[in-house]
């Protein structure tokens, strides 16, 4: 047998994968849960010697779910609350962010609006 397998402890993940890019189901390929809290919870437990497993529940389900113990650990997208302080802890925040789309000064593109109509390399 191998060793590593042996060693490699699973954690149990609650999120809720309604929350594109950070959580959301590939409906298009593997219907597998992806996202940049996936891969980032998956980078992580990889460094520590983890495997986790995610299981998709309501958000609203999350807290309950860790209080009950059915979950080691929720990435959520989850923002802290001083009501969700009080019934759990909040890691330092991984996310946050100053970044912005670029447009050429001449393309008058200052909104979503802008884009109606226009074509891929157009
Ligand atoms: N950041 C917001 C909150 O904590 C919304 C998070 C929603 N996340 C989700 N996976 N649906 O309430």
């Amino acid at each position: 047998t191998d060793a590593t397998t042996e060693e490699t402890k699973v954690l149990t993940v609650g999120t809720s994968a309604d929350y594109a890019p950070f959580e959301f189901v590939d409906t298009k390929v593997s219907e597998d849960i992806i996202g940049f809290d996936i891969d980032l919870a998956n980078l992580i437990a990889e460094r520590l010697g983890y495997e986790l497993k995610f299981t998709n529940s309501d958000f609203n389900s999350l807290i309950p779910g860790l209080q009950a113990k059915k979950y080691d650990l929720v990435i959520s997208g989850m923002t802290p609350t001083e009501e969700r302080d009080e019934v759990v802890d909040f890691s330092t925040p991984y996310y946050e962010t100053e970044q912005y789309m670029v447009s050429m000064k001449e393309s008058n593109i200052t909104s979503m609006e802008d884009l109606k109509g226009k074509k891929v390399g157009a």
